[in-house]
């Protein structure tokens, strides 16, 4: 390769990337203007600059491409983009404690390297996506005290490495579906404050013997049945009313 192809071949690499840190610029930039922000915690977000990461509360990877978005408790209004998950990289998204309406959206299936999605604590409608069982990275799943409703889906047990799964205080209802008993890794399952039925399945009370489960709580729900194990690594069962 000549030296001037190799030189074209840089800048085109180069321009892709800027292209690419551009890209999740803009998706931020329109979750932005899907939001009311009161007290301008995200001023700093300047779509003129070549990509996101000197903004607050973004953090990028040395790649420039985000990888955290840490905007909890920040009195931020307004649905969620779908075009959030086109964030490839992203590890956090902290928006816990906001007022953020509407329905979590399908696409956030897509954030393949999630560790942790913190949207506890909002007004959020609508049901639990399917999709969010493609994310094998999650560890903590927070969607508590929203105003969820509809079933919890069995792809949740495709969560291999989810520690805690935290619904509590919802509208959901239907049973418990028996494949989250496949989570050996989970240590909290909160489902307390909603308005599901049926039992706690064989498989997830399996977890205590056999995997890391030390609290489950159903409570404040329509479940029949008691359950109550006072094993020293378990805190709570209680799935009577
Ligand atoms: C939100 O911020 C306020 C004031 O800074 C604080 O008192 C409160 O504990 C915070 N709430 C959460 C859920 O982090
Ligand atoms: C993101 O997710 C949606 C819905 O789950 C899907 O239709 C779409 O093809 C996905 N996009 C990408 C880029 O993977
Ligand atoms: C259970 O917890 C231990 C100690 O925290 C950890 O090393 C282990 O990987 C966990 N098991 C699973 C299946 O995640
Ligand atoms: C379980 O949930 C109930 C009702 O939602 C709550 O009052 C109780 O404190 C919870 N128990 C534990 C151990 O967190
Ligand atoms: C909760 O369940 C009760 C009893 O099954 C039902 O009457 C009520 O409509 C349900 N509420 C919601 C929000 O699903
Ligand atoms: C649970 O309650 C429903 C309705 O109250 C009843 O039909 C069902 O047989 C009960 N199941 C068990 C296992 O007790």
């Amino acid at each position: 390769m000549k030296a001037w192809q190799l030189a074209s071949l840089c800048i085109l690499i180069i321009a892709a990337r800027m292209v690419n840190s551009n890209l999740e610029g803009d998706i931020l930039i329109a979750q932005r203007s899907a939001w009311n922000d009161p007290h301008n915690v995200l001023q700093t977000w300047d779509p003129t600059l070549v990509n996101p990461c000197t903004w607050l509360h973004v953090t990028c990877n040395n790649e420039n491409s985000v990888i955290r978005l840490d905007l909890g408790n920040a009195s931020l209004s307004g649905p969620l983009s779908p075009r959030l998950g086109g964030l490839a990289n992203l590890q956090y998204l902290e928006l816990y404690a906001n007022f953020i309406t509407g329905a979590i959206p399908t696409e956030l299936g897509n954030l393949t390297k999630l560790v942790s999605l913190d949207l506890y604590l909002n007004r959020l409608t609508g049901s639990i996506p399917s999709s969010l069982g493609n994310i094998q990275s999650l560890v903590f799943l927070r969607l508590h005290s929203n105003n969820l409703n509809g079933g919890i889906p069995p792809t949740l047990g495709n969560l291999i490495k989810l520690a805690i799964l935290d619904f509590s205080s919802n509208a959901l209802s239907g049973s418990i579906p028996s494949s989250l008993g496949n989570i050996e890794s989970l240590v909290n399952l909160r489902l307390n404050g909603n308005n599901l039925s049926g039992v706690i399945p064989e498989q997830v009370l399996d977890l205590i013997v056999t995997g890391n489960l030390t609290e489950i709580n159903v409570s404040d729900n329509y479940m029949n049945g008691t359950t109550r194990n006072s094993g020293k690594r378990v805190t709570t069962i209680i799935q009577d009313a």
